[in-house]
């Protein structure tokens, strides 16, 4: 499955939620590569602490093969595509859309043959711009991953229209939230998922332990048996159906 996980704010905890993902799937015996789209800002490598050269800037502009810019997360079944920060977006680098589309799906296609791949998750740049847009339209499903704040729901909103623009199907992860008031959250944001007719996978709540860790740790690999943890199998198991 092609899985991209997008916001309109920053910071809302998609590249988090991505890389823990991508642990949570390995454990349970999936090959999994994560892409990084965000070309503005990435942060996989950060997260999974991967040195590397070749990034998907090269594959792109054709100075390397696919699987040059493949890199195994230590012994595990968590396969990365880097990024380097470029101020350029990804369909920048293309004559067309329909061109960027093509080569991102060679990219894919390559990895899958070469690595046996069972789901790509890409991680993207937050606001509305052509890389993530172009990301939306070469998956099956787009996660919007938003908080609640009004200026992140409104842009939800919009992200959700593009998604049934382009013909991908949306779904609606709700992160950060004050575990105080969840279940009062939880009935706000399931009335918006409604009226927008996005399905809404659930809510993860504030989390001290992640917001501490600074992107040091992954506790899927570190810690499994934490709250964020069994709170991401509960939305997984919706999202990969
Ligand atoms: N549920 C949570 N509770 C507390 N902190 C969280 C939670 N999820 C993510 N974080 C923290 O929030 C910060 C931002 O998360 P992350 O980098 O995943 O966001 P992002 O959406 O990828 O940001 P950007 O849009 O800048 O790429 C990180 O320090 C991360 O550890
Ligand atoms: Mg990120």
């Amino acid at each position: 499955m092609l899985l991209s996980f997008h916001s309109y704010k920053g910071g809302t905890g998609k590249t988090t939620f991505v890389g823990n993902l991508g642990v949570m799937l390995a454990q349970q015996g999936k090959k999994v590569c994560l892409i990084d789209t965000d070309v503005n800002g990435p942060g996989i490598h950060s997260l999974f602490d991967i040195r590397y050269e070749m990034t998907l800037i090269d594959f792109l502009q054709g100075v390397c093969r696919a699987d040059e810019v493949v890199y195994r997360y230590e012994d595990t079944n968590v396969f990365i595509v880097p990024s380097k920060a470029c101020e350029e977006d990804i369909s920048a680098m293309f004559n067309t859309p329909g061109e960027a589309r093509e080569k991102l799906l060679e990219l894919v296609r390559k990895i899958r043959d070469k690595y046996g791949i069972d789901h790509f998750l890409f991680d993207c740049s937050p606001g509305i711009n052509k890389s993530s847009l172009l990301t939306m339209n070469v998956v099956d499903k787009a996660t919007i991953v938003s908080t609640i704040d009004l200026q992140d729901i409104r842009g939800t909103y919009l992200l959700s229209s593009m998604s049934g623009k382009l013909g991908t199907r949306a779904t609606l992860l709700f992160n950060r939230i004050p575990l105080e008031k969840k279940d009062e959250i939880s009935e706000i944001v399931s009335d918006f998922s409604n009226r927008l007719g996005t399905e809404l996978l659930g809510l993860i709540s504030y989390d001290e332990s992640v917001a501490k860790a600074w992107s040091r740790k992954i506790p899927m690999k570190d810690d499994p048996d934490c709250n964020y943890c069994a709170q991401l199998k509960t939305i997984a198991e919706k999202l990969m159906k």
